[in-house]
């Protein structure tokens, strides 16, 4: 047990799957996975450890923003070994070729500032996906015939902007998307020398303000989480 995760040491399997929404961690391990077993509950954050295709796999919650994220991950990594750790979360869709129910393979995370400000000080770290991961990601998706991104996206710390002049600059630089936990988590897995990758489903669109409605969400979502633990097991 950590402070912030209940489980029993061995409960956590060696490859981590992050939703934001801990019921969307429910979700995904009641539907993909086999022999599902409830891990952690601290604070409602719900994980569960479970089988898929012969391959453990546990499904934890990271909450919303870094400084969440920041917490499960140093557990997930410190006290209970996990070596590859996969967000798979929603973004908002930032170029007019990325659409509305596209997924985003996140290659790089640019950042105003993350958790890891205060080790890397004046340096400005580039956070970056593990490229094993990555390209059996892309090839996953590829397989599948979602449509699907690779490039660069934007961790950002508020998901009520009010600097819309920082994102007419990501836009103009070929940013795919906005959401607000893959740098740390690539930070952190830089540190630990373990894999990490962001999939992402675009859930809103900031140039033409459409939202994915929710009976939508559950499909969309679903092709995610398979290709999430496509590129675990290649
Ligand atoms: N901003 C930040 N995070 C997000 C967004 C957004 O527009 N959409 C989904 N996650």
């Amino acid at each position: 047990m950590t402070v912030h995760i209940g489980a029993q040491p061995g409960d956590i399997a060696e490859t981590v799957l992050l939703p934001g929404d801990p019921y969307r961690a429910k979700w995904a391990a009641e539907t993909f996975l086999t022999d599902v077993k409830l891990v952690n509950e601290v604070r409602g954050m719900l994980g569960f450890t479970g089988m898929w295709k012969g391959n453990r796999v546990t499904i934890h919650g990271s909450g919303m923003g870094m400084p969440s994220l920041s917490i499960y991950v140093n557990e997930l990594i410190k006290d209970y070994g996990a070596k590859t750790l996969i967000r798979i979360g929603s973004c908002g869709g930032m170029q007019d070729s990325v659409k509305v129910r596209d997924v985003i393979v996140a290659m790089t995370a640019t950042t105003l500032s993350t958790p890891s400000r205060g080790i890397f000080k004046e340096m400005n770290f580039a956070p970056c996906a593990d490229y094993g991961l990555l390209r059996a990601a892309a090839d996953a998706a590829e397989a599948k015939g979602t449509a699907t991104h690779v490039g660069g996206i934007y961790s950002s710390d508020v998901f009520y902007d009010e600097r819309p002049d920082l994102n007419e600059q990501m836009v103009r630089h070929g940013i795919l998307g906005v959401e607000m936990e893959a740098a740390e988590l690539y930070n952190l897995a830089a540190r630990h020398g373990r894999r990490a990758l962001a999939v992402l489903t675009v859930s809103d669109h900031l140039l033409t303000g459409e939202a994915l409605p929710s009976e939508d969400r559950e499909k969309t979502f679903g092709d995610m989480v398979e290709i999430a633990l496509e590129a675990a097991f290649a």
